[in-house]
């Protein structure tokens, strides 16, 4: 909560004027000092050993480095003229926007204005995310504390579950975030989408975040848990598939505009948003609620559960930008392109059927690596299908319904199927 007390204070309590420029450039002899102490800006200046100063600030080589304040003043100015009036948009286009101009990808209008709409599912999205925020530390995690440090308040297998569940997840979505901002957002070329990828990337952050409270919470080893993804096969091995989709378009110098480096793009968002975000999170977000719904690690279940929550709009905005893509380009969706994305989907169903078998070796929370397989498949139809192509695995069922309950499937349904009205706004969670 912000008050205007705290902007008050701040201003009585300001730091008094720097000290006249020549003394700091006397004080260069200091900076090793500073370099020497471990404890870096806490060690006290090795001249002033009664009244403990902040590290001396990086020293200028030479006084003449920096200009006169008159020809600084002129510089700027100078800069300022070569601006001219500033209705050239300096390389810009500086074209009034129509809705006729935007485009999902290559688009040449400018991506400074929002407005008109053209894709009001991406706005909408936006808005349903921002009034689902939440963050970590509101959840209590008490009751998950007394029972991870109790010698015989979960299972072995119950135990490795959650390690290995915060392993890949602490990793994947750092993976997921950064495809977003290094690789996705420069490609597509909406200022709706955009908005929405800027709160997607906000929210994998806070679900980094949301990890990183449970491991610290629960003092786990964080070494072990966030190299997982390096050390624990079935963790490492989604984390190498997801990365080599993105190692491509996340070069600086790569750009769509081709046929082929379109598709190149179209991969990144089937691997990302239909496997990564699509499948390869249902075993994990399964095993953790199951344990809610099991009174117990109820504070990182109800985590898990805000995760999801957030998760299923990231994969049904997903798939929305993947079947607009195909609306307005249509030649690149061929028979190959979809063959290639069913094998993507199914190469993921496999990893996840994996990571089933190695976090399940036995039955656990009432379920076991075969229902999980069946899930998978069912999970993985679903990802096709909202994609436009056949299902893979005619006659799989869904073994834990009420997983889909907890997503509320109304709420998961996509521009495609339905216009989506039904969205949660804040509040608290319910296992009911
Ligand atoms: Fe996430
Ligand atoms: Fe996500």
């Amino acid at each position: 909560m912000l008050s205007w007390d705290d902007y008050n204070e701040e201003t009585t309590t300001a730091a008094p004027p720097p000290p006249p420029s020549a003394p700091v450039r006397e004080a260069a002899p200091a900076a090793p000092v500073a370099v020497e102490a471990p404890a870096g800006p806490a060690a006290p200046a090795a001249a002033a050993p009664e009244a403990p100063a902040p590290a001396a600030p990086p020293v200028l080589a030479e006084e003449t480095d920096i200009g006169a304040p008159a020809d600084n003043l002129q510089a700027a100015q100078r800069a300022l003229a070569q601006l001219g009036d500033g209705t050239q948009g300096g390389g810009e286009s500086v074209e009034r926007v129509t809705v006729g101009a935007k485009r999902m990808i290559n688009a040449r209008a400018d991506l400074n204005q929002l407005v008109p709409f053209k894709y009001d599912w991406a706005w909408q999205k936006y808005i349903d995310g921002c009034a689902n925020h939440w963050m970590p530390q509101e959840v209590n995690m008490n009751a998950d504390i007394a029972l991870w440090k109790s010698e015989d308040g979960l299972t072995p297998d119950e135990r490795m579950i959650v390690k290995r569940n915060l392993g890949f997840f602490s990793t994947a979505d750092s993976l997921v975030a950064n495809n977003l901002v290094l690789a996705i957002y420069r490609l597509i070329t909406n200022p709706e989408c955009r908005q929405y990828l800027l709160r997607q990337a906000f929210e994998e952050a806070i679900h980094t975040h949301a990890y990183q409270y449970c491991v610290e919470s629960l003092g786990m080893d964080e070494g072990e848990i966030f190299n997982m993804y390096h050390e624990v096969p079935s963790v490492a091995r989604k984390a190498s598939w997801g990365l080599s989709y993105t190692r491509a378009i996340s070069d600086p110098t790569f750009s769509t505009g081709t046929a082929e480096t379109d598709r190149e793009l179209l991969r990144n968002l089937i691997a990302f948003y239909c496997v990564l975000e699509g499948i390869f999170f249902y075993c994990g977000f399964t095993q953790i609620l199951s344990m809610g719904r099991r009174n117990k690690m109820t504070g990182t279940a109800e985590q898990f559960q805000y995760i999801l929550r957030d998760e299923s709009m990231h994969v049904n905005f997903g798939i929305d930008v993947i079947n607009q893509i195909k609306i307005e380009n249509p030649h690149l969706w061929d028979a190959q392109t979809q063959q290639e994305a069913i094998q993507m989907i199914l190469e993921g169903t496999q990893l996840e059927i994996e990571y089933a078998r190695d976090t399940m070796p036995r039955g656990v929370l009432g379920m076991n690596a075969s229902m999980m397989e069946e899930y998978l498949k069912f999970i993985a139809n679903r990802r096709l299908a909202q994609i436009g192509l056949p299902e893979q695995f005619p006659g799989v069922a869904n073994p834990f319904p009420w997983m889909s309950e907890i997503m509320d499937l109304k709420k998961e349904k996509n521009f495609f199927e339905t216009r989506v009205t039904e969205y949660q706004v804040g509040g608290a969670l319910s296992w009911d």
